[in-house]
């Protein structure tokens, strides 16, 4: 936590262990508290390795130079036993010149951190100074530039990115997919979005990225951390009520669960995975607008009224018919030849029902 109480008013990043007993966090430890934070570039992810090691990503704290310096912990990854001591195999732990704590360096603001299962290679993502948004695999004593190079700026003795974007999507907590209820994406590295909104996926075929698909655009805000639970769902945090970039809706922040809607070998799109939102302990279904402005809104508008994607649902004939039962069918079955996709298992019979009494609502009231 970055403290502004902790001796004067210079913020300080700390680290502290707990155990967690009956509920409550007992036996505090506290691992480090003189590192160097800032308001924004302060790293902090956490994160135990397959070597039993914790590895903490500290930011530059604002003060870009402190990266290169190997007697400064800011801008670095930095790796420690379970108590707090370091280990003697940290690459620069008989170095008189450099913190013996230092993994990597050269790093600007990392907030995302993850081994990936099997290969144990560790991922990081990074934010970049102007986009320059970064995604690099991180191997001891290395230095990965910053502020000497960013975006695809090569150097002798420095780690060019595996990816880069621009403009920024603000990448934070990263996870590889470890559940079995979305087959589609396991194994697949996965980054949470703040500026970019949406969930990053990033299949990899040997420590190459193949491509890229952002998941949930635009759809539930700023997106800060994600994890898989342990009954396979995904969860994740929203980051809307904090400075500068959010807009909080009602409700804000709010922790999501991600479940496969449905259909057993359903296709993974954005469009297919329905989100169940947790409110503390009473789950909130989707609303038929929310589903609709998130599966529909991109062919047929927010309003419905067409797009040169799809039809004008409210004040056009509809050509497919306009009761009830027709438009269940156009949905559940979709015009598959024009580009109207079958939505059939990827939302339930209740919630197509739903809709389609929404667009007859709809086109009711636009007639008056
Ligand atoms: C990828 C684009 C796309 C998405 C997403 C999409 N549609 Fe469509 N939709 C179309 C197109 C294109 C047509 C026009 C088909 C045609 O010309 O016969 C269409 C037609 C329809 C029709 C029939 C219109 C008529 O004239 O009879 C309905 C009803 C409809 N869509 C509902 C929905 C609903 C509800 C959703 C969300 C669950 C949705 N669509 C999502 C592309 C889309």
């Amino acid at each position: 936590m970055a403290n502004d109480y902790w001796q004067g008013t210079k913020m300080r990043l700390q680290i502290v262990r707990y155990e967690f007993r009956n509920d409550t966090l007992i036996k505090p430890l506290v691992i480090r508290d003189d590192i160097h934070a800032n308001q924004n570039h302060t790293g902090c992810r956490l994160v135990f390795g397959p070597d039993k090691k914790l590895y903490i990503t500290t930011g530059d704290a604002d003060e870009a130079i402190l990266a290169q310096d190997l007697k400064a912990l800011n801008g670095k990854i930095l790796r420690f036993n379970d108590d707090g001591t370091i280990p003697p195999d940290n690459p620069f732990f008989n170095n008189d010149t450099a913190r013996k704590e230092i993994w990597t360096y050269g790093h600007r603001n990392p907030q995302g951190l993850v081994f990936e299962p099997g290969t144990n290679t560790l991922f990081d993502s990074e934010h970049g100074p102007t986009g320059g948004d970064e995604i690099n695999i991180v191997k001891k004593g290395m230095n990965y530039g910053w502020p000497i190079i960013h975006h695809q700026l090569a150097k002798e003795g420095m780690v060019t990115p595996l990816a880069e974007f621009t403009p920024s999507i603000g990448p934070s907590e990263a996870m590889f997919y470890k559940g079995d209820k979305f087959s589609q994406l396991k194994g697949k590295l996965l980054v949470a979005c703040m500026r970019g909104e949406g969930i990053l996926v990033l299949p990899l075929n040997s420590d190459k990225i193949v491509s890229q698909e952002i998941l949930f655009k635009k759809t539930f805000g700023r997106i800060r951390s994600l994890i898989t639970g342990p009954d396979g769902y995904i969860y994740m945090s929203t980051t809307n009520v904090d400075p500068a970039e959010g807009k909080p809706r009602p409700g804000d922040d709010m922790i999501l669960r991600l479940r496969p809607s449905g259909s057993s070998n359903l296709m993974l799109t954005s469009q297919k995975i329905d989100a169940n939102m947790v409110a503390q302990t009473s789950p909130v279904k989707m609303t038929t607008s929310m589903l609709i402005q998130q599966m529909c809104a991109s062919c047929h508008g927010n309003d419905l009224k067409g797009t040169d994607k799809g039809a004008n649902l409210i004040t056009a004939t509809l050509k497919h018919g306009s009761d009830k039962q027709s438009i269940i069918n156009t949905i559940t079955n979709g015009v598959l030849d024009k580009g109207m996709p079958a939505w059939n298992g990827a939302i339930s019979k209740v919630d197509i029902d739903k809709i389609a009494s929404y667009i007859i609502a709809k086109r009711k009231a636009a007639k008056r």
